[in-house]
């Protein structure tokens, strides 16, 4: 197949625009920027453009999507109810980085939601992406990369792992928030957080009061947890507690080709990223961990942080990704 790809500016946004929404209606695949990453997009509602969408990423078909809308009544056509806390969710977040799950309405396809009856929602703050889903209709997308790996965060990125498997991609440069969603499940009480993103707990509670997060003591489970993931090439190591400074200065000091992502402490005699801030440290995590890939690192080791806010998001990437976690 051959891969469009087309940069976004002010001169070109009518282009894109008009081509995006030409693409998606006649169900084809198109890879978009959104604000938190790259989402790989066909139209919500055509059963056969969303299987394009798990064939050209490999990814497993009982791993649901997200479906990304622009207004209020793409919503309504998506679900069969919107719980009072979904409501106040709403209010507060969207347009943003919460991905509420709803009972589903028959217009979808069960394709979308991987036979579950429920279908998890999006509205993306990025104005070029809410533009193109106004225009063609909710859109299917998970983050754009093939399946198990980084999370696409610039379109380079994409092109390595998609070229060649979708028809449009478009390069509107590096992702502003960089790591994904939060996923929040409503049609339960408590609301649980099944996949911790960039809005944080404290913020969801500060809305809709006690939510549950999914973990070893909750049953519920976001399909697409149990698969491994955002893994680069090179091998993660998480390296957490107390102890973890020296630790790794131990590592580093014996291991070749090696990279160290660090909050504030800084690491010589080794390819070093350091964030001065844990939005920073989010931001960057998929976008460095393809960087050492493309700079040949065998191993990447990943100083722990503190789960409190963004930081819960930042280590379930970074452990899920990780092939040992030392503590
Ligand atoms: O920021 C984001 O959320 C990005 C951008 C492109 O919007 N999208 C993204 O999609 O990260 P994806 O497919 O990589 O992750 C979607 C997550 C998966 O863990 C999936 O299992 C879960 O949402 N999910 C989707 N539908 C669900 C449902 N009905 N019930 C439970 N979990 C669901
Ligand atoms: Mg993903």
């Amino acid at each position: 197949m051959k891969t469009t790809t087309l940069r976004y500016s002010k001169a070109t946004e009518k282009k894109i625009i008009t081509r995006a929404v030409s693409v998606l209606s006649q169900g084809n695949v198109v890879v978009f920027p959104t604000e938190t990453v790259y989402g790989i997009g066909a139209s919500a509602l055509q059963a056969k453009a969303v299987k394009k969408i798990f064939k050209a990423k490999g990814r497993p078909s009982d791993n649901p999507l997200i479906v990304h809308v622009a207004s209020d009544e793409q919503l309504r056509m998506l679900v069969s109810e919107i719980p009072d806390k979904a409501k106040q969710l709403i209010k507060k977040f969207w347009p943003g980085a919460l991905t509420i799950i709803f009972r589903k309405s028959s217009k979808v396809p069960m394709i979308v939601t991987a036979n579950l009856d429920t279908v998890a929602v999006r509205m993306p703050s990025h104005s070029l992406a809410r533009v193109i889903i106004q225009e063609a209709g909710p859109v299917a997308a998970p983050s754009a990369n093939i399946s198990g790996r980084p999370s696409g965060t610039t379109a380079r990125h994409i092109i390595e792992d998609l070229q060649g498997k979708v028809d449009l991609i478009i390069d509107g440069g590096k992702s502003l928030i960089g790591i994904e969603s939060t996923v929040i499940d409503v049609t339960v009480e408590p609301p649980i957080i099944l996949r911790p993103g960039y809005i944080t707990k404290e913020q969801l509670e500060r809305v809709i009061g006690k939510v549950l997060v999914s973990g070893h003591k909750t049953k519920v489970k976001s399909p697409g947890m149990k698969y491994s993931h955002y893994s680069p090439k090179a091998q993660v190591i998480v390296v957490e507690g107390k102890k973890r400074i020296q630790i790794i200065k131990g590592l580093v000091s014996h291991l070749k080709n090696t990279s160290v992502i660090s909050l504030e402490t800084k690491y010589s005699n080794t390819k070093n990223y350091v964030s001065p801030t844990l939005r920073h440290f989010a931001q960057h995590l998929f976008h460095n961990f393809r960087e050492c890939d493309s700079l040949g690192i065998r191993i990447i080791i990943v100083e722990g942080v503190s789960e409190k806010g963004i930081g819960h998001a930042i280590m379930n990437r970074a452990r899920k990704a990780a092939v040992k976690i030392v503590h």
